[in-house]
């Protein structure tokens, strides 16, 4: 019996579903089976790779932490290479940050749990731009709803966007049910984007993060198609846009015309068949949700925050060269967010000294969302970030402004 309304397991995976490889596997098994039944998946498909979400302590609490450390005591081991989103803390400096001890001990404990099933600690958003090696056509699992978009729209590997601890469960059984953007007839484009007089050409990584989110709340659960994205657009030019994309709503894959592997052509984003519904962008809608990703206009910013997702080094490079020979001024806080391996490469390239010399901060493998804010009493916060400018208001009881990264510099330092 495999205990499945719907979905046909193999005679291995009943034996995962009846303990027969342990506790873990079959803890794993049963809730990948009931998710695999709530969508109506008709079998379960292997997966290549898994991208870990239920990385802070700071977002799944003790429930998760408990979950985690019951599957390392009953023998979880990653049966695919996984690695892991943002920490509630920076391992070398969470008291500069202020996160109390309390949080800092229960997400060692995690870090540890996750360290034991045997996760690659990269402690970061951008798996994409840190060693997650995944590729064109593979099914993987992965959570965090940027790298979600980015694996599916930029890569053209296959994910579903996974909640917290379902990506612990299909990494521990190196298999998901076979729904949602798994199959090729849910990936189809049903939604035209076509970007009416906007100067993409010019667009900076956060105007990029505004379109983004204007398609994405647009949308909705259609898969949108762009038409008008140059192909010169950089990694982390789509990085903002899909993070804006994921955030405006659930969207997880997008056709970029011309940059999507599986949307080379128009014909190809659809399938060939017609599109549910067209929209036209232009420059005036484009501006409008510029201005509304802001809650203030004038105010000074006391926290510049910089890096959501997760600052590759080259965009470090370009930090550090503006910060070049000025001081963060009095009274604000200039905070760039990485990863511990970009940190890494950024202390041996002098980028780290040349940021830390001007007065910023540098914060290796969290999040500006999971950080105790209101123990500093920031009020207005500046970003480059449409993902961070939404979450903040409502996370953390500040103001926001939505800029480009070289305002935000500008904002920080004293000229
Ligand atoms: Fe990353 Fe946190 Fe932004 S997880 S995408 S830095 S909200």
């Amino acid at each position: 019996m495999t205990g499945a309304l719907y979905m046909y397991l193999t005679k291995e995976e009943e034996a995962v579903l009846n303990g027969e490889r342990g506790e873990a596997a079959q803890i794993a098994m049963s809730v990948l089976v009931k998710l695999g039944e709530a969508y109506e998946a008709d079998r379960m498909i292997k997966i290549q790779h898994a991208h870990i979400d239920a990385a802070s302590y700071a977002t799944i609490y003790e429930a998760g932490l408990q979950f985690c450390e019951k599957m390392v005591s009953a023998g979880a081991l990653f049966k695919v290479p996984a690695t892991i989103n943002p920490s509630a803390i920076d391992f070398e400096a969470w008291r500069e940050l202020r996160v109390p001890s309390e949080v800092t001990e229960k997400q060692i404990r995690l870090a540890r749990a996750y360290i034991k099933m045997g996760v690659i600690p990269t402690w970061t958003c951008a798996p994409y731009q840190n060693g997650a090696n995944i590729k064109y056509g593979q099914n993987v699992a992965w959570g965090e709803s940027n790298a979600v978009f980015f694996a599916n729209s930029v890569i053209g590997s296959r994910t579903n966007r996974f909640g917290d601890l379902l990506d612990v469960c299909a990494a521990i059984i190196g298999k998901v049910p076979r729904f949602g953007l798994y199959l090729s007839e849910n990936r189809r484009g049903t939604m035209l984007f076509e970007l009416q007089d906007l100067p993409v050409k010019k667009f900076t990584r956060s105007d990029y993060g505004a379109l983004g989110f204007l398609i994405g709340s647009t949308a909705g659960t259609e898969v949108p198609v762009v038409v008008g994205i140059p192909r010169s657009v950089t990694v982390d030019q789509l990085k903002f846009f899909g993070a804006a994309a994921a955030t405006g709503g659930p969207c997880a894959l997008c056709h970029i015309v011309g940059v999507t592997p599986e949307a080379r052509t128009l014909k190809a984003a659809t399938r060939g068949e017609k599109f549910k519904d067209k929209v036209t962008i232009d420059l005036r809608e484009f501006k409008e949700v510029k201005e509304k990703l802001s809650t203030t206009g004038d105010r000074e910013p006391d926290l510049v925050a910089i890096g959501c997702p997760h600052c590759s080094v080259e965009e470090l490079r370009e930090i550090a060269s503006y910060l070049e020979g000025r001081r963060v001024k009095r009274g604000v806080e200039l905070w760039i967010f990485t990863s511990p391996s970009a940190k890494s490469l950024a202390r041996e390239m002098g980028l780290l000294n040349a940021i830390e010399g001007a007065g910023g901060m540098l914060i290796a493998g969290s999040c500006p969302l999971y950080l105790p804010l209101s123990g500093w009493g920031f009020k207005v916060l500046i970003t480059d970030s449409a993902k961070m400018a939404y979450y903040a208001p409502g996370l953390h009881n500040v103001d926001v402004v939505f800029k480009d990264t070289l305002s935000c510099l500008k904002a920080a330092t004293t000229s």
